[in-house]
């Protein structure tokens, strides 16, 4: 694990934070009173939430697993969360037992129980890095030194980029994570969008940005700018929903999901 010493240790509870709204929307223990309160906000405007926060895992499942089955064996997962089972490493690793994983996120909750990310197979390895997505310097170096970049690698990034505004250059971000990969490395995204229910959408933007936490909602137009140049996987650029799974996946509510998938390859 890296001594982050930068600022972004030190939790605190009297302000909510994205990854602790999402795991008690998920079901999980890890949050603060200020997080389930917003996060109870939420599931009033949006009662489908929890149905959508366990939509989004099961696809970040099913696209680890099919990148797994493809062969690809490293994996860069930015904006990780708070451990839930299984994470990234556990569900590829049970198809490539010696696949690598640098898990990444900037919430020091995530730091104190990224013990629970550094238990994969003997064969495989994973690596915590406390860092900002805004830093892909910093997450590149560290990242290095788990992970081959002369071979294929998959950025992860499931549900993180809606909390990047334009300001940051969530585009930008992606190229330089995908600058330095060997051709045939991939991303894996999942995005917000407010494109199926606006109303509904701008209520929820409101309650993050009521909390300190922004939340930049993209388009289809918008997400398919940020991943413009990789050549995405069919069915490309889609609704959660209409993401495609294997007769052996599990069963998932994707119904109505506010968030568009996709897998693309770097050439
Ligand atoms: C909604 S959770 C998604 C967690 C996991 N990827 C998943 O889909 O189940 C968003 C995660 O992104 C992290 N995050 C948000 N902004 C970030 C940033 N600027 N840099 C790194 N991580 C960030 C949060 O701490 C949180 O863990």
């Amino acid at each position: 694990m890296t001594d982050p010493g930068d600022g972004i240790t030190t939790i605190d509870t009297a302000k909510a934070h994205s990854a602790r709204i999402y795991d008690y929307i998920l079901g999980g223990k890890d949050h603060y009173p200020v997080d389930a309160a917003a996060a109870e906000q939420v599931l009033k405007v949006l009662p489908g939430a929890r149905q959508a926060a366990h939509a989004n895992r099961g696809f970040m499942r099913r696209a680890a697993r099919l990148l797994a089955r493809r062969g690809l064996r490293q994996f860069l997962d930015v904006g990780t969360g708070i451990p839930t089972r299984p994470n990234l490493h556990q569900v590829v690793q049970e198809v490539v037992p010696d696949a690598r994983i640098t898990y990444v996120d900037h919430d020091p909750v995530v730091l104190r129980h990224a013990e629970a990310l550094l238990r994969g197979t003997p064969a495989g390895r994973t690596e915590y890095i406390q860092a900002d997505v805004r830093e892909p310097e910093k997450i590149l170096a560290g990242a290095r030194e788990v992970l081959d970049f002369d071979e294929p690698v998959v950025v992860s990034t499931i549900a993180l980029l809606h909390f990047v505004g334009d300001d940051a250059d969530p585009r930008g971000l992606l190229e330089a994570l995908l600058e330095p990969l060997a051709p045939g490395s991939a991303l894996m995204l999942s995005h917000g969008t407010a494109d199926f229910d606006p109303a509904t959408m701008a209520g929820i933007v409101e309650i993050y940005r009521a909390n300190g936490v922004l939340l930049r909602m993209r388009s289809h137009a918008e997400i398919g700018e940020l991943v413009a140049g990789l050549d995405l996987l069919e069915p490309g650029l889609v609704a959660l929903e209409e993401w495609p799974h294997e007769p052996e996946d599990e069963a998932l509510d994707t119904a109505g999901t506010p968030v568009y998938t996709c897998v693309g390859f770097k050439r």
